[in-house]
């Protein structure tokens, strides 16, 4: 096998240079582009940010607007794509939904399917931006029996989004701007996180050379699976599943502690963080305030305090630096904002899209990317004979 170095899991391996996010796993630090995820949590929104990981640089006033408006005139769902929801079972989990979505939207494009050329690569960027939310907004409604919806391209993004998640039969939606806002900071930070399982799906798919809306439908894959993206998902479980036991919390951390049934305290561990993840610490903060707002889901925040106080003292988990992540919980609060639990994922995604599409575009752009291509390090038979009769 010549050279090789076994790395299960790439844990210290870097598979590429990027100039996007920084993480300081040991002291809980999260940049992106150099600025504190604290600062562009408060400051800045949802495009901005997305602008910003794309092309390295805050834009500027008139940049951004026309880069808002580029979205906003992308997110008209081609007509052919209105029958595509149908064609799912109709308790059919959104994840592979959106992810077969944007896999058939790339044969609506395919006129910007060159990642080489620049601006065929800009317009897959802003497509995407539009679409995905739109889309992920009709696979929600499919499952309700309700008709896809066109977006309504006066609205921002995320506005957008809630009318077409929440909006009636008839159309109706009366938009809570607070909700709007906690939403939209929620997506600046799952924005990007540098070379996580998703993101580097997207750019293994990537160094292949295959287009853009390929490489992210499979990072929507990745994600979903519940080690990653699927974690906000599983929290919620968890913390349902405990309170419908009597909401004992710590005969709940005695099974993780005894890895009983392979039991996890979900939402807590990761990988790079071993101190609290910067994220999950703003994230408590609007779990309090837009819990207060909407007026929902205490008694299940009360025990993921608990379980978080249990977990913060305990040998088992300070042994071992695992503190909460961004997904303990984000998943009380998409509750309280009337989202079933299948559709927190999602959410995830949408986030996540301009950090998969940033990365992207640093991989095509980099000369010393190569095609992904691990080796191994072969453990099978030696060579024998095939039998004879
Ligand atoms: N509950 C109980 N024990 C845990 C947990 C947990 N959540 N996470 C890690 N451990 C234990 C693990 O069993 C191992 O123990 P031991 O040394 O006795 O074998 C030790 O801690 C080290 O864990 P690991 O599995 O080697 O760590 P990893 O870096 O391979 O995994 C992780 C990272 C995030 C997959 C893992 O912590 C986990 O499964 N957490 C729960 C799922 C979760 O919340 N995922 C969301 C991650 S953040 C959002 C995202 O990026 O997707």
């Amino acid at each position: 096998t010549g050279n090789v170095t076994l790395d299960p899991g790439f844990v210290n391996t870097a598979s590429c240079s990027s100039a996007i996010t920084f993480i300081n796993g040991d002291e809980g630090i999260l940049r992106y582009r150099g600025y504190p995820i604290e600062q562009l949590a408060e400051k800045s929104n949802f495009m901005e940010v997305a602008k910003l990981l794309m092309d390295g640089e805050l834009p500027s006033a008139e940049e951004l607007e026309t880069f808002r408006q580029d979205v906003r005139a992308h997110a008209e769902m081609p007509e052919g794509m209105k029958g595509f929801f149908k064609s799912f079972p109709a308790d059919a989990h959104p994840m592979p939904v959106l992810s077969s979505a944007i896999s058939a939207l790339c044969t609506y494009d395919t006129e910007n399917l060159d990642p080489f050329d620049a601006e065929q690569l800009e317009n897959a960027s802003r497509r995407l931006m539009g679409q995905v939310p739109v889309l992920a907004a009709n696979a929600y409604r499919n499952r309700q029996g309700l008709a896809p919806m066109q977006a309504d391209t006066s609205l921002t993004v995320v506005e957008n989004f809630l009318r077409m998640t929440f909006a009636d039969a008839d159309g109706s939606y009366e938009l809570d701007e607070r909700m709007a806002r906690a939403l939209d900071m929620l997506f600046i930070l799952h924005a990007d996180h540098e070379q996580n399982c998703s993101t580097s799906t997207v750019r293994l798919v990537g160094s292949a050379n295959t287009n853009l809306y390929g490489s992210v439908s499979a990072g929507v894959q990745a994600l979903w699976g519940p080690l990653h993206g699927g974690a906000n998902q599983a929290v919620l479980e968890m913390l349902q599943g405990i309170q419908e036991n009597g909401g004992d919390v710590d005969e709940f951390v005695r099974k993780v502690k005894n890895k009983e049934d392979g039991v996890k305290l979900m939402g807590f561990g990761h990988r790079v963080y071993k101190n609290y993840d910067p994220r999950a610490a703003i994230v408590k903060t609007t779990a309090d305030e837009i819990l207060e707002h909407l007026g929902a889901g205490d008694e299940q925040l009360e025990i993921a305090k608990k379980l978080e106080q249990v977990a913060l003292t305990d040998e088992y988990f300070v042994e071992r630096k695992l503190y909460p992540n961004v997904d303990f919980y984000t998943g009380l609060i998409y509750q309280a904002m009337g989202f079933p639990t299948d559709m927190f994922t999602v959410l995830f995604a949408i986030g996540r899209l301009p950090g998969w599409i940033a990365q992207y575009r640093e991989m095509i752009n980099d000369s010393t990317t190569k095609i992904g291509r691990p080796r191994q390090v072969y453990t099978g038979a030696a060579q024998r004979d095939y039998p004879t009769a």
